[in-house]
């Protein structure tokens, strides 16, 4: 074991000896310095040489207050520490999840008023998928028997009638971005992520997402939100209705680049559920807590799901927890005689962390970081479309604080780069020059390329100005590159 790094030297040696850093390509850090964020405030991080960014990306889409109130969250969770430092949601309850639930219940819209708390957000996708299975068996039914698994005895068919959930499969959408547990990575509609995994848990299907830049440009938005239905409704047909229980969507999509709902999307997406019998899962770890200047982005869009899933902007990433949060429909199976969602997490509204997140929402509310989401949101955009001024951008999609640049190679086609092109553009220039530049965003091509801009939710005109301008010089500079 070697012994406490104190100094940048030794932290940069103790992190390429020891640190296996998530999503990253190790091997680029032979000759590079890991980059070691030490401290923030505000929107505003510094690194362990004393560079400062601005962090418009939020963390990972999750410090919705930024990185001021570590003394005040640090305070209630010091307090929590005192009084009970863990105890279990397991058949016991304590106050601070039981506070946070009739918190979260209060916030989320209609009747999603019952809460159950996980550690982040896969695990919340994960336990959203597994409590729509069994919400079907939990409510009877009709069951049948698997088709790959013929029972060869009586008893085995006894078993299988018990036990086989009917309504197992699930539909997301392509390209989104669900989380990396076997579950949540299933339900992933980006097959890089996937593929490494496969075989993964049966059976999902991905319909289209919400992309129009690439649709013929004389389709109307009624036309385009038609054709999005038709597809979901194919697939839903042709793998039998009888056996999904669950689609699972983002209010915006952040995989791809922001893409927001065509009007009548998302009725049209209930109405097919409920024609279908299928629950119907928001996806709000990303778009919860003020993302797009609502407290749910399922208020934003009157989109009525039966589940949500949230977590990051739940504690504002100060704590590692997230939440299913379902509507009293769902409830009900679960309410009757000896019936239990069979499914647990340790940590699960573990007090400390509902403590913060409490105090978190608390702060949310208190200096009205929602509002001045939605009151700045038009002012934020007005800026960034600036830049459709410079060859490279495309488009300017997202609401809220929740923004996406497309680049492209020819802006009259709106052809995008090839591969090649992509690696070069992104990880070859777009990603260090924006860094060293002192702006964390995300450059990404899981879909066509784009950067992603969601900067923590209390950022002003200030910090909005910086993002712009900083973007506007490195992509001109990028577009001479790319010509
Ligand atoms: C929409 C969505 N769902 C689920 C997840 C997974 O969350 P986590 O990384 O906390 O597991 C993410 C993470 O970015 C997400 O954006």
């Amino acid at each position: 074991m070697t012994s406490p790094a104190v100094t940048p030297l030794d932290l940069q040696q103790t992190a390429k000896n020891h640190l296996w850093m998530h999503f990253t390509r190790m091997g680029g850090y032979a000759t590079e310095d890991v980059p070691i964020i030490v401290r923030g405030d505000g929107c505003y991080l510094e690194d362990s040489n004393g560079k400062r960014y601005l962090d418009a990306l939020a963390g990972l889409f999750s410090v919705n207050i930024g990185y001021s109130f570590g003394d005040e969250i640090g305070q209630a969770a010091l307090e929590q520490m005192r009084e009970l430092p863990f105890y279990t949601n397991w058949t016991y309850a304590h106050p601070r999840a039981i506070e946070l639930a009739g918190e979260v219940a209060s916030l989320a819209p209609g009747d999603l008023n019952r809460v159950f708390f996980v550690s982040g957000g896969s695990e919340a996708v994960e336990a959203a998928w597994k409590l729509a299975r069994q919400y079907y068996l939990a409510r009877g039914g009709k069951r049948i028997r698997p088709a790959t698994s013929e029972p060869e005895t009586r008893h085995d068919e006894l078993v299988a009638t018990q036990i086989q959930p009917r309504k197992y499969k699930a539909i997301a959408r392509h390209i989104a971005y669900h989380g990396t547990t076997m579950g949540a990575l299933a339900l992933n509609g980006c097959t890089g992520l996937r593929l490494p995994f496969e075989p993964l848990v049966p059976e999902v299907r991905h319909v289209r997402n919400t992309n129009r830049y690439h649709r013929p440009p004389e389709e109307t938005e009624e036309e385009f939100t038609r054709f999005l239905l038709d597809d979901l409704e194919h697939a839903i047909l042709a793998m039998d209705p009888e056996t999904i229980c669950l689609v699972h969507m983002e209010p915006v999509q952040n995989a791809g680049g922001s893409f927001t709902p065509p009007a009548g999307y998302f009725q049209g997406v209930r109405e097919i559920c409920d024609r279908y019998d299928i629950l119907l899962c928001a996806d709000e770890v990303i778009t919860a807590f003020g993302r797009l200047g609502y407290w749910f982005g399922s208020e934003r869009y009157d989109i009525r799901p039966d589940l949500i899933t949230s977590a990051k902007g739940l504690s504002s990433s100060y704590a590692a927890i997230g939440a299913v949060i379902a509507t009293e429909r769902v409830m009900e199976p679960f309410l009757a005689g000896t019936s239990m969602y069979a499914h647990g997490i340790t940590f699960g509204g573990h007090p400390v962390m509902s403590a913060i997140a409490l105090k978190n929402i608390e702060i949310l509310k208190r200096e009205r970081i929602v509002e001045h989401v939605r009151e700045t949101q038009d002012v934020f955009r007005a800026k960034l479309e600036t830049l459709l001024d410079l060859p490279i951008v495309g488009d300017v999609r997202g609401t809220g604080f929740f923004y996406a640049l497309e680049l492209v190679k020819d802006k009259e086609t709106r052809e995008t780069f090839s591969d090649e092109e992509c690696e070069r553009l992104l990880r070859g220039f777009l990603s260090e020059a924006l860094y060293d530049a002192g702006l964390i965003c995300r450059t990404d091509d899981r879909g066509d390329p784009v950067v992603q801009i969601s900067p923590p939710l209390v950022a002003g005109d200030a910090e909005l100005d910086e993002i712009v301008g900083i973007l506007g010089d490195v992509l001109a500079e990028a577009s001479k590159r790319m010509r």
